[in-house]
């Protein structure tokens, strides 16, 4: 699904904290979003996703500017889980959808298995660990399928075994199942491993977004060749 962003524009108080003149995000791609603390990364894809009001601009799911709640999830810096076992966690995308109790099962324990997650199905999701969390909150993302995917941070917590497993679902979403992927990362290592292009946030603006490759190798804005030098080395 093509994300196409016109004059978006948010403020907190007196702050501006995103100014985004155009901005298109790929369809079947994976774009991965990047930006020092405060960028307004969050922000932006908390907007995408609906879940927060813009003061201005105009956002194009596949050209319409209906947002597509039914087919996109959001998974955030912190997920929430709810006091019940990760199976529980997992399932409950498809058990509001009415979805056949088998066919519940079956997914959750592919996705489960996918993930390293098999083991920890009936333990408790809101003692798991941080890393654990954001297994499961992804694991409940994916679940119901969608076809827009919002992802702040999802390997934040993760060691590099777990990084790499989620990586490789990440990467078979979108190059096997044509779907869209939105992916902030302090990671730059694994935006250059992972991402079809890069947007570099600072400030609220949209600074540079082009090809992965070219990003990491030849930036054309000044400000995004200071971010490297600090960041990438
Ligand atoms: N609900 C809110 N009320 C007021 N200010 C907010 C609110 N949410 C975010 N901000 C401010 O907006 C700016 C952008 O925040 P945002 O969370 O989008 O940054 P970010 O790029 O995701 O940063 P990080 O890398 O730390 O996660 C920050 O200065 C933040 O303090
Ligand atoms: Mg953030």
């Amino acid at each position: 699904m093509e994300i196409e962003v016109d004059g978006l524009e948010k403020t907190y108080g007196a702050r501006k904290v995103l100014s985004i003149e155009h901005l298109t995000i790929p369809s079947g791609k994976i774009t991965a979003v990047v930006g020092p603390n405060g960028a307004g990364k969050t922000t932006l894809l908390s907007i995408l996703a609906g879940l927060e009001e813009k003061d201005r601009g105009r956002i194009f799911y596949d050209g319409a500017e209906k947002i597509p709640f039914q087919q996109m999830t959001m998974v955030f810096q912190k997920p929430c889980m709810i006091s019940a076992t990760v199976r529980k966690n997992i399932a409950w995308p498809l058990k509001i959808r009415g979805t056949a109790k088998a066919e519940t099962a079956e997914k959750v324990e592919r996705l489960a298995g996918e993930l390293g997650l098999t083991p920890f199905l009936d333990r408790r999701a809101d003692r798991l660990s941080a890393g654990e969390t954001q297994k499961t909150a992804f694991a409940r993302a994916l679940v119901f399928d969608p076809d827009l995917l919002f992802l702040d941070e999802p390997g934040a917590n993760m060691d590099p075994h777990a990084l790499i497993e989620m990586e490789a679902v990440i990467r078979r979403l979108a190059s096997e199942r044509n779907k869209t992927v939105l992916l902030v990362t302090h990671n730059l290592a694994q935006a250059s491993r992972l991402a079809d292009d890069v947007l570099f946030l600072s400030e609220g603006r949209a600074v540079e977004h082009c090809k992965t490759a070219d990003f990491f190798a030849c930036p054309r804005e000044e400000e995004t060749k200071r971010f490297l030098e600090i960041e990438w080395r």
